[in-house]
């Protein structure tokens, strides 16, 4: 294999993708008409793409376009339809960050999203083989009380599909320890943590992130290459950095792939994915994200199975599906 070619029979693994997130300009006109929902004009630009200008504009440009996921029937549409297109590239494994608090905002209830996502789930599993899974999440710039209500709707309502915690949302405005207790009743009861730092925080962030939440992964994480000492903790540690490098350059956090640090990151020892975060609008796909990796950060096939692997390993489900996966791939 040169390295040209796009990366499609490497089998891939995602565990850094927002759901709501995934749904594209045209399936949130379907979902807003099947809603009888009127959007914004300026939700797209010309071209029909989704429009934003910096990630806090991003954010509010999601809220928008993530209130169209009204129904079960819309998250189980979603799910599938994300799972369909990721099961076309050669996606094996993927974990869906779903954000109970965007799903109240839209009228439903945590059990009617998780159906939703569950009855996709199943469908995507049985039509193609793919195996999903799903991290709640919380949103930190909603503040504490409604990270509480998330978890304890976690711990209310287990669900087998329900592998993990996280936290998005503003890192800049909203510090991890804030969120101390939150993450801590969750860890206590078995379930494993990730959140979003280093992404628009400095080493700081993610300092403060590894000292006071239990977590096994970053989300993103990538800032920490600018502090060689807590590069070499994060090694040491083998905390699981979930990179998204096509969603860091999209908001200006570097300027192209060549200035990217995961190349930086992997030979400083790190174990480093490649994740799309928010596919739509970063005019990403993972399939994109193994294809860069390929072209710009030197991988060849071994190279990309080797994070498939990573990836896999690193993942929230069960031991033994995740095994039973590593062993048919032969990875
Ligand atoms: N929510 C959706 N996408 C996000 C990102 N890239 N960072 C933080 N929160 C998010
Ligand atoms: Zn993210």
């Amino acid at each position: 294999m040169t390295v040209e070619e796009p990366q499609v029979e490497v089998p891939k693994a995602e565990l850094h993708v927002h759901l709501e997130g995934t749904a594209g300009p045209d399936l949130v006109r379907r979902l807003a008409a099947r809603n009888d929902q009127v959007l914004p004009d300026d939700l797209f630009d010309g071209s029909g793409a989704f429009q934003w200008s910096d990630f806090l504009h991003f954010l509010e440009v999601y809220d928008i376009a993530s209130s169209v996921i009204r129904t079960p029937q819309d998250y189980r549409d979603v799910t599938f339809e994300y799972l369909s297109q990721c099961a076309a590239e050669g996606v094996v494994y993927a974990e869906l960050m779903s954000s109970p608090d965007h799903a109240s905002g839209a009228g439903m209830s945590y059990q009617d999203h998780l159906d939703g996502i569950a009855q996709g789930i199943e469908d995507a599993r049985a039509a193609y083989g793919i195996e999903g899974f799903i991290i709640v999440t919380c949103v930190r710039h909603f503040g504490v009380e409604r990270a509480h209500v998330v978890a304890d709707a976690i711990l209310r309502q287990p669900h087998p599909l329900v592998v993990g915690f996280g936290m998005g949302g503003d890192e800049a405005g909203h510090r991890p320890g804030l969120f101390a207790d939150v993450f801590a009743k969750l860890h206590e009861a078995g379930l494993p943590c990730t959140v979003h730092a280093g992404e628009f925080v400095g080493p700081e962030g993610i300092r403060e992130a590894l000292e006071t939440l239990p977590v096994k992964r970053l989300g993103h994480g990538v800032r920490a290459v600018e502090d060689a000492d807590l590069v070499a903790e994060l090694a040491a540690r083998e905390i699981v950095l979930e990179l998204c490098p096509t969603s860091n350059i999209a908001t200006g956090l570097y300027a192209d792939y060549g200035a990217h640090p995961w190349p930086a990151l992997k030979a400083a020892g790190c174990r480093v994915t490649l994740n799309s975060d928010d596919p739509p609008y970063f005019d990403t796909t993972v399939g994109a994200e193994y294809d860069h990796a390929a072209h710009h950060f030197g991988l060849d096939g071994d190279g990309l199975r080797a994070v498939t692997r990573t990836s896999i390993e690193a993942g929230f489900a069960p031991e033994t599906t995740r095994q039973a996966i590593l062993a048919r791939l032969g990875l």
